[in-house]
């Protein structure tokens, strides 16, 4: 039977090769990735890197996105509500190499909100899931 992975961040660096390894490792996974691809973009980027393309322009027919904020209780509890994956990988985040020592508050509702948000749907899904 075919595995569901739901990798919040998974359009980052290390979710996109994270979706890349699974891709290639399990038999037909189905993989969904929720991010809110607000520090996608690096403003001060000269380059301006085309980072979706860059990373999923061969991949991305294999996963299915969800645009939106893993610390948000309700987007997260309906995507898992509506996949029902059997693995959660979190790597939601700003990331301490980034903005991080810059913009502390940033840096708690990336890293420690999403985390928290987490643990309790996923609490509420199993007390929903008891008799
Ligand atoms: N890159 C490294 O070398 C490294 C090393 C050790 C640990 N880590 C950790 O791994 C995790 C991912 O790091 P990365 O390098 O892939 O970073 P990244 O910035 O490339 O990816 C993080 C992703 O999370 C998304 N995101 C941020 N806040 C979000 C939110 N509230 N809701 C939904 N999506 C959100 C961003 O849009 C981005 O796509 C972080 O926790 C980081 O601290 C990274």
């Amino acid at each position: 039977m075919s595995k569901t992975f739901f990798i919040t961040g998974g359009a980052g660096f290390i979710g996109s090769h994270t979706c890349r390894y699974i891709l290639n490792s399990i038999q037909n996974p189905k993989i969904v990735v929720l991010d809110n691809f607000a520090r996608y973009q690096d403003p001060f980027d000269q380059e301006n890197t085309n980072f979706y393309d860059l990373r999923f322009k061969d991949i991305r027919k294999n996963i299915c996105f969800e645009r939106g904020d893993a610390q948000n209780f309700s987007i997260v509890y309906d995507c898992l509500k509506k996949y029902k994956p059997n693995f959660i990988i979190h790597l939601a985040a700003v990331p301490v190499a980034k903005t991080n020592n810059l913009n502390s508050f940033e840096m708690k509702a990336g890293s420690i909100d999403t985390t928290s948000c987490l643990i309790e749907v996923c609490a509420k899904l199993i007390k929903e899931k008891k008799p």
